[in-house]
């Protein structure tokens, strides 16, 4: 019997631990402890927020227990659940998509844990359910795109430009306002065309993808590729190159991030124009934690200050990316 004991005894500690070892940190009673819900690792850019948050957390003394959901939705809403059961101090997720929120937020406000928007938005009639947004200003990345298009559409002196989109995750913020904010500004150009938007969900074999499907169904009418990130960009252009075609010389190639390899192959003259979009938005997060732990007001939305990088620009003077 006493051996049973401790036998069972032994299994629970076993299982407690690996439980622990689950999270980045364990929390002592002075530490603050975030839960972050990350939405995947579909690109670069993805990758370098999740690294910039674990080392601002490191930085900041901040305990963190992150969670990445694999672009799964649900599995988001499981780790919002697991945060609040933990009672974490702060919890902030980046939302894959802005629509079904409601339930789980609701249930981090009876628990008296404020929420964090960090990246991407939501949609919600309830305004009171989180408390700040810390992200790109997606609508004004779609602006920078087109008005970038206009000014090179005035250079090349033509009648007409097709333009094909490849789009990111559908219903996700940055794919809503990126196309609004370029569709909004090519408006009432009457050059500029959209033959067709096709989503490649942020992912570089589906950039790849997407641009077979519409080189064989425009073939050499294609004049324009806006794409919503890298990688669906550098996806699709050895696609473009198997077709015959030079990418920044027979097609302009107009993407959005500015993470490294991109921006190496701007220099290389095959992308056209990149509208930079951070990912760098952990020290935002972590003096917003602790503002929001010591019960002081915050922004409701915070930008980060971004430029756009081009074939009009001097691009030796672009320094390492960082992600
Ligand atoms: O939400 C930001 C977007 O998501 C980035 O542009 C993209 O690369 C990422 O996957």
């Amino acid at each position: 019997m006493k051996r049973l004991t401790a036998v069972l005894l032994a299994a629970v500690m076993i299982f407690a631990l690996c439980g622990c070892a689950k999270h980045e940190e364990t929390k002592t009673d002075s530490q603050i402890l975030l839960g972050f819900s990350q939405l995947g690792s579909e690109s670069s850019w993805r990758i370098g927020n999740t690294k910039d948050i674990q080392d601002q957390a490191a930085n900041y003394g901040i305990s963190l227990m992150m969670e990445n959901a694999n672009q799964k939705q649900d599995k988001q809403i499981d780790a919002i659940r697991r945060f609040i059961a933990y009672r974490v101090d702060v919890i902030a997720f980046s939302p894959i998509v802005e629509d079904g929120w409601d339930n789980v937020l609701n249930e981090a406000k009876q628990a008296g844990i404020p929420v964090v928007l960090v990246d991407r938005t939501i949609r919600t009639e309830d305004e009171s359910l989180y408390k700040c947004l810390i992200g790109a200003d997606f609508y004004s990345e779609g602006v920078k795109a087109a008005a970038y298009l206009l000014k090179k559409a005035d250079d090349l002196g033509k009648d007409t430009l097709n333009v094909v989109e490849i789009t990111g995750t559908e219903d996700s913020t940055p794919m809503r306002q990126r196309q609004q904010g370029f569709m909004d500004t090519i408006a009432g150009d009457e050059r500029i065309h959209v033959l067709e938007s096709v989503n490649g969900d942020f992912l570089k074999s589906r950039g790849a993808e997407c641009m077979r499907y519409l080189l064989e169904k425009y073939g050499d009418t294609i004049d324009v590729i806006y794409s919503h990130n890298d990688e669906m960009t550098i996806g699709a252009l050895p696609e473009i190159e198997k077709a015959g075609f030079t990418p920044g010389k027979d097609m302009v190639i107009i993407s959005i991030d500015g993470g490294q390899e991109a921006i190496d192959i701007l220099k290389q003259g095959k992308i056209n124009c990149i509208v930079e979009c951070t990912p760098m938005l952990g020290s935002t997060l972590m003096e917003t934690v602790l503002a929001l732990k010591n019960g002081e007001e915050v922004p409701r939305e915070t930008h980060a200050a971004e430029k756009s990088f081009s074939d009009y620009d001097n691009l030796e003077e672009i320094g390492e990316r960082g992600y």
